[in-house]
């Protein structure tokens, strides 16, 4: 049985952060709503409390029963999580004096108690709160305090159970991971056996067990989720996977025949489906965005389901789907739960059976599984790339010359940053093919053509980005090799918008 930490979440933006920071320890945990504590799993060895967006005395803040939980497992609780323990003991929680957001420094530390060890007083930590814990009753002891928060952390006495006011899993939090392996593995005996080398062989057996002789169809997209899924299916099931590579016409130059290639040597049993005349004929003349999406979208589903029809017995449909996309979220305008769940309506149009061997791992788990298959770099490190493809960064209206014009001028730069080594430095990066022309001049003559905008963003998650500081000698060389071999383009600009309050996307 493969033991875990639960993570109760009350709605704080971080709580899967903690989810990820746990797994790093090489912990397996789950993070699940508030009150879906699961009483009856035997395979739980520790508690942990999330932040929230609302204050404990709040009428709609979120409340859960914790006498079956303390007292029985270690609980930590974080922000929210420690003031709500100390809120429903007897103790007080209040509005600070100033909101507290940023960069705090643990004055005091009570180094003797096991939560502290290994972290030294003066340790940075990361603050975010608008309420401060004022009073907590006489069994709860002080173990850490700040210049202006004198209960950063407590102990109750005689349980394993404690609250910190700060977020352990925040980067900015020095000794975060540090705090978070003594709570994992010092108090609640983790034994760190979440690896991605026991992942792939629990997994395949399980894949095993549940697909028996079924067939199973599979959507590949080139991207990392749906290939490390491939791979893992087909060390399970072998060839009684077929996978599906749907071409639409706007991906990157040569990359329809370059993946398929990658995927025929890793094994796989794919199908290459060049679809790309059909995309061109119903785009066009399409400018407005979330059209091209529904088409992209809605032809996709069409071509995929008339393939799978032609394999005989299918059973099952698999889906690179990831845990983020899994995760059930709160709703914080009412208390109401829904679930997140990325199926992109094939799986309603196909009526077959839902198969996602990788709904547990977050990306950078994908990315080690990949690597333990046994896959190379060049397809675990991708940079994402979305669904519909070019069709969203040609504004205005699609042709094949325009994508032909924007794979050449993407190509450029994309080679561009693998052999300056930045490729890896950013979590994206693209060409964006302007409605626009403007005068150049090449050699005596007068140029009318296409402007060529480049984006290139540093990111974690791509909630938030930033433009990526690209050394000038390389956009130097970048832009005149697209404006001296791109035919059809006299000029290159470079996007340096964050996001927010822009996109990652132009469109
Ligand atoms: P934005 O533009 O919203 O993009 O900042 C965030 C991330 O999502 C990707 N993206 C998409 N992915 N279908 C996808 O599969 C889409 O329609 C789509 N639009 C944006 C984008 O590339 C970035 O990684």
């Amino acid at each position: 049985m493969q033991e875990k930490i639960i993570i109760l979440d009350f709605g704080s933006q971080t709580t899967q952060l903690i989810g990820r920071r746990v797994r790093e320890l090489g912990e397996y945990c789950e993070i699940l709503p508030y009150n879906k504590f699961p009483y009856d799993d035997p395979s739980v060895i520790g508690v942990i409390l999330s932040g929230s967006p609302f204050s404990v005395y709040d009428e709609k803040a979120f409340h859960t029963e914790l006498s079956r939980l303390r007292g029985h497992l270690p609980v930590l609780g974080i922000c929210y999580g420690a003031q709500f323990i100390a809120y429903t003991s007897g103790g007080s929680v209040e509005p600070a004096p100033s909101r507290e957001y940023g960069r705090a420094h643990l004055t005091k530390i009570d180094t003797a108690n096991p939560l502290f060890k290994n972290i030294p007083a003066g340790s940075q930590v990361w603050m975010s709160h608008g309420d401060t814990i004022t009073a907590i009753p006489d069994s709860f002891n002080t173990i850490a305090s700040t210049d202006k928060v004198a209960i950063a952390a407590y102990q109750v006495e005689g349980e394993k159970t404690w609250g910190v006011q700060f977020h352990p899993e925040v980067y900015h939090s020095e000794h975060g991971t540090q705090l978070l392996r003594n709570f994992v593995v010092d108090i609640c005996g983790g034994k760190q056996d979440w690896t991605a080398e026991s992942f792939i062989e629990s997994t395949v057996a399980q894949l095993k067990e549940q697909l028996g002789d079924d067939k199973v169809v599979l959507g590949l997209s080139g991207g990392v989720d749906s290939s490390v899924a491939a791979v893992l299916l087909n060390r399970a099931i072998g060839k009684n996977l077929t996978c599906i590579f749907v071409d639409h016409g706007m991906l990157r130059k040569n990359e329809f025949r370059d993946v398929l290639h990658d995927y025929e040597c890793l094994g796989l049993n794919v199908i290459g489906v060049d679809a790309s005349e059909k995309f061109f004929s119903e785009l066009a003349g399409v400018t407005e965005p979330e059209r091209k999406r529904k088409i992209i979208g809605k032809g996709f589903i069409d071509v995929f389901d008339e393939e799978a029809h032609k394999i005989k017995d299918v059973k099952w449909l698999a889906q690179g789907t990831i845990y983020p996309d899994c995760i059930e979220s709160l709703s914080i305008t009412g208390t109401t739960i829904k679930s997140h769940h990325n199926v992109g309506g094939l799986p309603e149009k196909m009526n077959l059976r839902l198969c996602e061997p990788l709904r547990l791992l977050f990306k950078d788990e994908v990315r080690a599984v990949g690597r333990q298959l046994g896959m190379p770099d060049h397809l675990i490190k991708r940079h994402p790339f979305p669904g519909p493809g070019l069709a969203v960064r040609i504004l205005g209206d699609i042709t094949p010359e325009k994508v032909r014009i924007l794979q050449d001028a993407d190509d450029i730069f994309i080679r561009g940053l693998r052999d300056w080594d930045l490729y890896d430095k950013v979590w994206q990066a693209g060409a964006i093919l302007l409605p626009v022309q403007s005068v150049g001049v090449m050699g005596d003559e007068r140029t009318y053509e296409r402007a060529i905008a480049l984006r290139a963003v540093t990111s974690t998650d791509a909630m938030t980005a930033d433009w990526a500081h690209l050394p000038y000698d390389f956009m130097a060389k970048v832009s005149n090799d697209i404006i001296n071999k791109v035919r059809g383009v006299n000029r290159v600009c470079y996007d340096i918008s964050s996001k927010p309050p822009a996109t990652i996307e132009w469109e």
